[in-house]
């Protein structure tokens, strides 16, 4: 299955897993590290047609290979079952970021399963991770335009500054306290 059909997921297609309970377990955000098979399915997740396009912006594998490496950034995701339904990537430390700052760079969730606390999940996460970086303060960029703005609000972000891209799309600056 893939995301384009908007279908949930089924519980499991394993035949190994089938009979398998679910655990607190299956519900927590993991990690991506650097010999988990997760990041060519999150990479796809990022990716997939509907997604990339409310990202407005294309994330390479690469990108996404460093954080999984870089001790300094992390990439979650969610996967309760067998398909991811949320990924999110946050960077502590780089040249664009103030000692301060830590950035979420990437949040998504399936689009079958907006609107039930997994961005929130996700962002918590990168919270607690920038603040073992002893960082104040998470910022986040996001569409001028997009319905992300609200998301962004919800979890206590607030808007700092206002860009354009190069292709001349407004942005803003979200940002939010964390410590
Ligand atoms: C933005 C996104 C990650 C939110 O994920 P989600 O799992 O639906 O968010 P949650 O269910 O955790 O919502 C947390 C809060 O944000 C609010 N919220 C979520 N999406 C919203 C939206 N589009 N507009 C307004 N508020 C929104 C929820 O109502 C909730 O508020 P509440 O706790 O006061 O009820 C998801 O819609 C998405 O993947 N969008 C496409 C990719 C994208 O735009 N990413 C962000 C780019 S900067």
């Amino acid at each position: 299955m893939t995301l384009v059909d908007q279908q949930p997921p089924t519980k499991s297609s394993s035949p190994n897993e089938e009979d398998r309970h679910p655990t607190l377990s299956d519900f927590l955000v993991k990690t991506v590290d650097k010999e988990s098979d997760r990041l060519g399915q999150l990479n796809d997740f990022f990716n997939s047609p509907q997604i990339k396009s409310e990202l407005h912006w294309f994330t390479h594998r690469d990108t996404l290979e460093r954080a999984a490496v870089r001790n300094d950034r992390k990439l979650y995701y969610y996967r309760p079952f067998d398909e991811i339904l949320g990924g999110l990537m946050v960077w502590c430390e780089s040249r664009v970021l103030e000692d301060h700052q830590a950035q979420i760079r990437l949040v998504a969730v399936h689009p079958a399963y907006r609107e039930y606390g997994i961005g929130r999940y996700l962002v918590k996460s990168a919270i607690k991770f920038a603040k073992v970086w002893e960082k104040s303060t998470m910022i986040a960029d996001v569409a001028a335009d997009a319905s992300a703005v609200g998301f962004w609000k919800a979890c206590g972000f607030h808007q700092v500054d206002q860009y354009q891209t190069k292709g001349g799309r407004e942005m803003y600056q979200m940002q939010r306290r964390i410590n």
